[in-house]
């Protein structure tokens, strides 16, 4: 059972313009939390939705920083803003005995000209103007007034969850005790957990886990995850990996992505390899994809998805594979020489 919708706020990491907003929805249709979209503005995505989408979607994503319930929107002058803050109905909002705090964050340079923190201390003045009982505590508020600026506009909020940022930090693949050039952020591996439609308890794959990193993530998530790879000496530094953070390990084997030692999966994401700093093992990227997806199509139940990372190079035509239908992709720049490309594909 669901709360009723109402409008919600996540803001998204800036780091690329189109996989946040999909990871945001991946998880709301994994967990079956109705939703409907309202507006994707910069970093920031408006959706229909019960307040509690907030909580589910924070926790579990990489690419979100915090979920809010809208209150208003204005043009993004300080004096619309004030008369916006001046309709709302605050003493439904700060009930007796609880504090505030405001805070204004402009999204890419959004905010230019606009003075945030004396745009601050004003809609706090607003505030304790219309309620009296309204008492200011910066440090450890209960309710957090968070006006976020973009493209054209500023939306008034009130904070739901924000995102714990350190974890992926320190979960980076420098700071594992196995380490390998090859594996990806964690904040991309999470996401392409998330784009995979993973959950709590899902039967998680990832077919080529050299080192561990998705299954980390899937791990931390709550999935029941399986990882195989040809190369020992990945298996063995995947599992020192996920142990050293209290994970299970004991579904991470020696094997081939072509001919996979398990009956079913709920989803599967993984990054094949490239040929550069991991060894396809004498294939082509493309046609071991190919051969991995024929054997993904009989573990996968219609409707499950998988999340593939490949070179940009790789064309998502090229990826076109029997019982599977390419659902969205997206391009992820690393470095000067390499873009990922991220094609999520269902099982028809
Ligand atoms: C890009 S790396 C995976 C990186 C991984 N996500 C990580 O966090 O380290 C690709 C892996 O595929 C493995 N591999 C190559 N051919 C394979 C096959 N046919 N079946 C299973 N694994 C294979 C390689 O040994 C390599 O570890």
């Amino acid at each position: 059972m669901h709360g009723e919708s109402s409008r919600i706020v996540f803001t998204l990491l800036g780091n690329n313009a189109t996989i946040p907003y999909s990871e945001c929805e991946s998880i709301l249709d994994s967990y079956k939390i109705p939703f409907k979209e309202l507006n994707r503005l910069d970093q920031v995505l408006i959706l229909s939705a019960p307040v509690e989408a907030c909580r589910v979607v924070v926790k579990q994503a990489g690419m979100v920083r915090r979920g809010c319930a809208l209150l208003a929107e204005s043009e993004k002058t300080p004096a619309s803003i004030i008369r916006a803050i001046d309709d709302l109905n605050l003493n439904e909002v700060v009930k007796p005995h609880l504090s505030f705090a405001v805070r204004v964050k402009g999204v890419k340079g959004h905010s230019e000209g606009i003075d945030v923190s004396r745009l601050e201390s004003e809609i706090g003045g607003k505030i304790k103007e219309r309620v009296k009982w309204a008492s200011v505590n910066l440090e450890n508020p209960d309710i957090l007034f968070y006006t976020i600026i973009t493209n054209d506009r500023a939306l008034l909020c009130i904070n739901v969850a924000r995102a714990e940022e350190k974890g992926f930090s320190i979960r980076r693949p420098g700071f594992r005790p196995f380490f390998h050039p090859s594996s990806m952020h964690p904040r991309l591996a999470r996401t392409m957990v998330n784009l995979s439609g993973a959950k709590v308890g899902s039967r998680f794959l990832d077919p080529f886990c050299g080192s561990g990193g998705i299954l980390i993530e899937a791990g931390i998530i709550g999935c029941d995850m399986i990882g195989t790879d040809l190369d020992p000496q990945m298996t063995k530094g995947s599992k020192t990996n996920l142990q050293a953070l209290g994970l299970n390990s004991s579904n991470v084997c020696i094997g081939d992505a072509r001919h996979m030692p398990i009956r079913e999966a709920d989803a599967l994401a993984t990054d094949p390899p490239y040929g550069r700093s991991s060894s396809t093992k004498g294939r082509e990227t493309c046609a071991l994809v190919h051969e991995f997806l024929g054997e993904a199509a009989s573990l996968l139940k219609t409707g499950s998805k998988v999340c593939l990372s490949v070179p940009s190079s790789v064309e998502t035509s090229a990826l076109m594979s029997k019982g599977f239908k390419v659902l969205e992709t997206h391009l992820v720049r690393v470095h000067r020489s390499l873009t990922r490309r991220i094609v999520i594909l269902t099982r028809k």
